[in-house]
């Protein structure tokens, strides 16, 4: 017999950034994080997790090619989901698993992303907190979101926020072995509907510098990131939730917009300098600036994670399909400079 489950998750984007670890095993980060959960027609991961007693090992798909499943994070959240397997039972074929039996059962494991991989397009968040999900799904365990996403955390951090929709918190917590440092959910995903999301695709190759490693240089090297972490995100995560509360979409932008900047900066304080924009990415920001200077409040946020691709947020639809007039005139069909547009809602256009 094989029991399976599949789950699907969308990947978030963060609009206060996530950018350093002050553990690297547990993954435990130096600031709090806000992001917005996208909708999951559009950039999602599709995991289905089976268990066979025929199964002699553990084995991993990923968009249909096998991957190595021995790196610590995968380990760490496969070891902690299986710590907390309940008994699971189908009555109607007659399967009966017990919670001790976890231990010596093998699984597999397949997922798709609906988008490109380690694009900067956030792909390992949506992966490993489907990972999680479905594995919990699957073995039955009791724990509520915010308890599976401390263990999404360990597979990759930005994976935390993603258990939940809408406006999601990651609360860097104090304790040291990690239990504290977990994700809340601000507002779901009516509350603020009339934000509309269009990715610009400036390149769907692979990044060079991944997070992690990136990451772990900043920490080593840059002062900024260590007044940033403990000067500047403190009061502007209190400013965000509050212009997510009230839908302030003047306050949104300015600090979506700013912090997305300070990230790029701090990648730029580090030894030796990281570059995730391209000139196609600064070409967007100046374009966006422009339009918010010559309106009486902003029209549209920007924001671009390890990566030169343009998360772009605008304040309704109608914004939206102006956004995208401009973004095809700036960059029409067959330029060179945007490999292709993700856009939030087809119907937009
Ligand atoms: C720029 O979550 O990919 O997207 O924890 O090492 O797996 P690891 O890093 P990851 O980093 C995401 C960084 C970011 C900002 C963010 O999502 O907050």
């Amino acid at each position: 017999w094989v029991l399976m489950v599949t789950a699907q998750t969308p990947t978030n984007i963060a609009v206060i950034k996530y950018w350093g670890k002050r553990d690297e095993t547990l993954i435990l980060p130096v600031n709090d994080s806000i992001s917005v959960t996208l909708d999951p027609k559009h950039l999602c991961t599709t995991t289905t997790v089976a268990v066979s007693p025929s199964f002699q090992q553990d084995r991993m798909w990923l968009n249909g090619k096998e991957i190595s499943l021995s790196g610590g994070r995968y380990q760490n959240c496969l070891r902690e989901i299986r710590s907390r397997a309940c008994d699971v039972e189908d009555k109607k074929r007659g399967i009966k698993i017990l919670k001790e039996d976890w231990g010596k059962l093998h699984l597999h494991i397949a997922s798709y992303n609906n988008f490109p991989t380690a694009a900067g397009l956030a792909s390992s968040a949506a992966g490993l907190a489907c990972l999680v999900f479905a594995l919990a799904k699957l073995m039955n365990v009791k724990e509520d979101e915010s308890q599976l996403s401390a263990i999404a955390r360990q597979g990759s951090g930005s994976a935390c926020r993603s258990l939940y929709g809408g406006f999601v918190k990651w609360i860097m917590g104090k304790e040291e072995n990690g239990s504290d440092s977990l994700a809340v959910q601000l507002a779901d995903e009516k509350h603020w509907d009339d934000l509309v999301i269009v990715i610009a695709v400036v390149s769907a190759r692979q990044k060079e510098t991944s997070s992690t490693s990136g990451m772990r240089d900043t920490v080593e090297t840059s002062l900024l990131l260590q007044h940033r972490a403990k000067e500047i995100v403190p009061k502007r995560i209190l400013q965000m939730e509050e212009a997510i509360k009230n839908r302030d979409f003047a306050s949104f932008a300015r600090l979506t917009c700013t912090d997305s900047n300070q990230f790029h900066a701090v990648c730029l304080d580090t030894c030796p300098p990281i570059f995730y924009m391209n000139d196609t990415s600064h070409k967007i920001i100046s374009i966006v600036e422009k339009w918010n200077r010559s309106e009486e409040t902003p029209q549209v946020a920007y924001t671009f994670d390890a990566g030169p691709n343009a998360v772009l947020i605008a304040r309704n639809r109608q914004t939206a399909a102006l956004l995208i007039q401009r973004l095809l005139y700036y960059f029409p069909p067959n330029s060179d400079d945007l490999d292709s547009y993700i856009i939030g809602d087809k119907s937009i256009l």
